[in-house]
Order: structure tokens, then sequence, then C-alpha cells
């Protein structure tokens, strides 16, 4: 029996592990190491409705257990993704999770159309990017924002779509309330933090945005936080993601409440990182004797195990 076998949107998955969008790209990259078909699921890079170079300058720094970036959704527009990178990646066999940023509400509903009409199998609004201009963040910090896109959204596509919020916020609760209560299928949990790094020998910024999105092992306990924080309040899965790395990164989430998880940061760290989390989560069912992944969901909010379980 498949311990890691799980059903989330709807959705047939052969394990909850999916990666954290613009860090695996369209999976191409990752198939010298393993088929992308491991995974639950494969979430590509961040899409808008052009095609976008990105940022300029420098576009990622090391931190102390993690890392800076301001790529600015580089992608090469959602028709090329639909006509070049979606036909390959289904016949493979992946399921396949679409992350879009719109500059406006037309643009999610517009890109939502085009992804109706196509074999991805969920939609996840990038409400959350720190570093585009246009548009990303100032959507997800506020829940009236937030709950509309979602709205206009689940209007034209009958596919589930899954919220990702950012942690730049005083209060992700009621914004993550916000979307469920506007029809949200799920949540992703959580986007980078937002941070800056200096170089000392020449007094500027190192970053060519200035600010970049902080991710990878140092954001863990936030984001983990907010995943516990959030499952108390809503109903809808949530996709936890920030700084997971290794196995027993992904059991807390999943304890703290998250019926999926994303590797992010971790793939850049390790290419195996969500294959490694994988047999880790088997070994630890084994170990502990638990039938079933789904049995841990929330499990902190419950009393953790019994019977030495
Ligand atoms: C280089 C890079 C590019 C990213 N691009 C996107 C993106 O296009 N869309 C998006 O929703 N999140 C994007 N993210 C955020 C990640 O999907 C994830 O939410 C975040 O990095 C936290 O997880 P981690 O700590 O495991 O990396 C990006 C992160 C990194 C490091």
């Amino acid at each position: 029996m498949n311990k890691l076998h799980t059903e989330v949107f709807g959705i047939t998955l052969k394990n909850p592990i999916t990666v954290g969008s613009g860090t695996y790209g369209f999976g191409e990259n990752y198939k010298e190491f393993y088929s992308p078909t491991e995974l639950g699921a494969i979430t590509v890079k961040g899409m808008t409705m052009l095609p976008r170079e990105g940022n300029s300058g420098t576009r990622g720094a090391e931190t102390p257990g993690g890392m800076l970036n301001c790529v600015g959704l580089q992608n090469p527009g959602i028709d090329v993704f639909i006509k070049d990178y979606l036909p390959k990646l289904k016949n493979e066999g992946n399921i396949v999770f679409a992350n879009i940023a719109g500059k406006d509400i037309e643009e999610f509903v517009e890109m939502a159309i085009k992804l109706e009409n196509s074999q991805v199998d969920l939609i996840e609004l990038n409400l959350s990017c720190p570093n585009v201009k246009e548009g990303g963040i100032a959507f997800g910090t506020s829940g009236e924002m937030v709950g509309l896109i979602t709205r206009k959204v689940k209007e034209v596509t009958g596919k589930p779509v899954v919220v990702k919020l950012t942690p730049n916020v005083t209060d992700i609760v009621s914004i993550a309330v916000a979307a469920e209560q506007n029809g949200a299928d799920g949540l992703t949990l959580i986007n980078t933090l937002l941070g800056m790094a200096i170089d000392v020998d020449t007094g500027n910024p190192i970053l060519g945005n200035v600010f970049g999105g902080l991710s990878g092992p140092a954001i863990k306990p936030v984001a983990l936080k907010m995943v516990y924080q959030v499952y108390k309040h809503v109903k809808i899965p949530i996709i936890g993601m920030g700084g997971i790395v290794n196995e027993r990164d992904a059991l807390e989430f999943f304890m703290a409440g998250a019926s999926m998880i994303g590797v992010g940061t971790g793939n850049f760290i390790d290419p195996m990182c969500p294959l490694k989390i994988k047999e880790g989560l088997e070994r630890y069912l084994d170990i502990k004797g638990i039938g079933k992944i789904t049995e841990i969901v929330g499990l902190a909010h419950r009393g953790g195990l019994t019977d030495g379980k």
C-alpha cells in the first residue's frame, strides 16, 4: 500500500509533495536527476500574460540559512507554456499546477480562461510575488483584493483554484479567510519574506532590485507558524512551504496542518531533495506504525501522537 497516496483538491496524487513555483522551472533541468512524475505534482514557474525577461542586475544572494532572489517572474508567457511545455509535461504523466501572476484582475481572469481550456490540473494564483513592480504583493496584502480576484477567477474556471499568499502582512489569517469565503479551493503558504543585503566593499545593495524575497531554512519557523495559524481558521487544504529541506521539516508542516508540502530553495541545495523527503516520509510512517500520511495532517492541533505512535 502506498502510504503517501492522497486526494487533495479533488485530484488523486501518488504523494503530497510538490515544488515551489519558480524553483523547478518546467521540470526540464531536473530530468537528469529523476523523473518529475515521481512528484505528486509539479508546480511550474510563475507565468504572466506576456513573456518577461525578469529583472536586470544581480538576481540572487546567499544569506545565512537561506537566499534572496529578485528574479522578477522571468517566463515565456502563458501561450508558449500552453503550446510548448504543457503537452510534453502531460504526455509524460505529470500532474501540473500552473502559477499565474496577472498585472490586474482582468489579466488574472484572462489567463484563467486560457488555462481552463488546457490540460493544467490546478491554477495557483500568485498574489504574493514581491519582485515585480505592478501587481504581485499589492494584491496579496488586501483581503478585499484577494477575495475579489479569487471570486472573479472562480467564475471562469471549473479547475481547482489555490491562492498563494504573502507572509509580508500583519494578519495572514484574515486574508486566508477572505480567499476561502470567495471560493478558493486551497491556499499555498508561504511566498518569500522581503529582505535585502548590502555589499560592504562597495556600500551598495547587492540585488539589482535592492529588495528581494528571502527563502530557505531561515524562513521555516515563520512559514510553519503561518500554516498552523491559518489551519485553525479555514477548512480548505493548505500547501505548506518555506524552508523545507528534509523529511523532518516536511513532517512539521503536515503536523501544523498542511495537506501537501512544497520544496523550493531545497531544490537548489540538492536536486534530489524532494525524492529524499518522499523516502524519509515513508520511513517515518513505517517506524511509527502510521497507515497513511493524511493521519498526521493537523496533528499538532490534536495533542500529537498517542501510545508512542
Ligand atoms: C528563485 C525563486 C523564484 C521564485 N519564483 C516564484 C514564482 O514565480 N511564483 C511564486 O509564486 N513563487 C515563487 N517563488 C517562491 C517559492 O515558490 C516559495 O514560495 C518560497 O521560496 C518559499 O519556499 P522555500 O523556502 O522552500 O524556497 C520563488 C522562489 C525562489 C527562491
